[in-house]
């Protein structure tokens, strides 16, 4: 089958296209038929991963070592990159029982990755769901990612309607969801991303936009009820003013520090942070579907390469400004 891989970590040129033995599914997986799968955060990260300093790692220091040793110290282990994909059942294992070969699905393979290639072998019981019906191959494997990481953050962070919601990192893979969701469940949004992607959260339906390369919204003299904060790029100490009193700035991104504020504020109660892993599932993907199918989460697609273009779609997130999803198609 054809596969996108990289044996080495670096820059976009690493990746290139290769011959891999197409997957045989065990009893309980499903073999998809890849047609897309979307250029992510965590797949142009993975690919320069060797060279990640713990500055640079957006996630608790600790983490890193074991992600170090994970995703292989020097070379990639996983040399298949895409944690995110559409496609086809081709054939089912003799356990498998709510999915059979046809079905269109979407699915979030997350950090196993492998969705950059023709073929993967997923089980049925993981984050792997019928395919939205009104949705495109190619948009459809730019939602599962931020769908899931939008729904299930904006959840635990309890999101009320008629709340004042700011997202810091509105126009990204899962801002650009939390924003639509956050309008679903009735909030008023503030959308915050630089200049080129303005238009872009204004059409997903932000009520009002902030450039971050012009204004901090920290200065602004406004209030939240939630700061929901994808890069983690706001300190508490600084967003305090612009929370409610008792408003929740939840970060995405966090490292020690905020998790140790997080301890502190829930002791203190009033203005609280909060950090949160989202862990995917199968029902919250068929929650994502639903709402993809009733109109309450659009996606839109910035462009779609072809697999031998696989450096291009990475170049094309690198250098910033794309308004919705990068796909690769198969
Ligand atoms: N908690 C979890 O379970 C979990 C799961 C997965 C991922 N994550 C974390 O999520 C993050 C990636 O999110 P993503 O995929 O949505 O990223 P992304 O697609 O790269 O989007 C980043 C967003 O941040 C904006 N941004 C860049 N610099 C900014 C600044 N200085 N101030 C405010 N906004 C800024 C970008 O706006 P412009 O493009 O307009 O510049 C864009 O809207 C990673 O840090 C990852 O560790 C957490």
């Amino acid at each position: 089958m054809k596969a996108i891989v990289y044996t080495e970590y670096g820059p976009p040129e690493v990746l290139h296209v290769a011959d891999l033995q197409k997957p045989t599914p065990k009893d309980q997986e499903i073999l998809i038929r890849i047609h897309a799968a979307s250029v992510n955060y965590g797949d142009i990260t993975a690919r320069n991963f060797g060279n990640i300093t713990g500055r640079q790692f957006n996630m608790p220091g600790f983490f890193l070592f074991p992600a170090k040793v994970a995703f292989g110290l020097r070379k990639p282990k996983k040399q298949v990159l895409g944690s995110e994909l559409s496609g086809v059942v081709e054939s089912v294992g003799t356990n498998v029982s709510k999915l059979k070969p046809g079905d269109e699905v979407f699915a979030y393979p997350g950090m196993n990755m492998g969705a950059y290639a023709e073929y993967i072998c997923m089980p049925e019981t993981k984050a792997v769901a019928l395919k939205p019906s009104n949705l495109s191959h190619a948009e459809a494997a730019g939602l599962p990612y931020g769908g899931l990481m939008a729904l299930i953050l904006l959840r635990k962070a309890n999101i009320q309607p008629g709340q004042k919601v700011l997202i810091n990192g509105a126009s990204g893979g899962i801002g650009a969801i939390a924003l639509q969701l956050a309008k679903h469940y009735g909030a008023q949004v503030t959308a915050v991303c630089s200049t080129p992607s303005l238009d872009y959260v204004r059409s997903l339906g932000a009520d009002h936009v902030i450039d971050y390369t012009r204004e901090d919204f920290t200065q602004n003299g406004k209030q939240y009820d939630l700061i929901f904060d994808v890069l983690g790029r706001s300190s508490f100490a600084r967003s305090k003013r612009s929370l409610t009193p008792n408003g929740r700035l939840v970060y995405v991104s966090f490292k020690v520090k905020q998790l140790l504020q997080m301890m502190w504020t829930s002791i203190t109660g009033g203005r609280r942070v909060i950090c949160n892993m989202a862990a995917e599932s199968a029902y919250d993907l068929n929650q994502v579907k639903s709402l993809a199918e009733s109109g309450k989460i659009k996606i839109i697609v910035d462009q779609v390469f072809p697999a031998e273009q696989a450096a291009e779609a990475h170049q094309t997130i690198e250098q910033g400004g794309t308004k919705g999803r990068v796909v690769i198609a198969f």
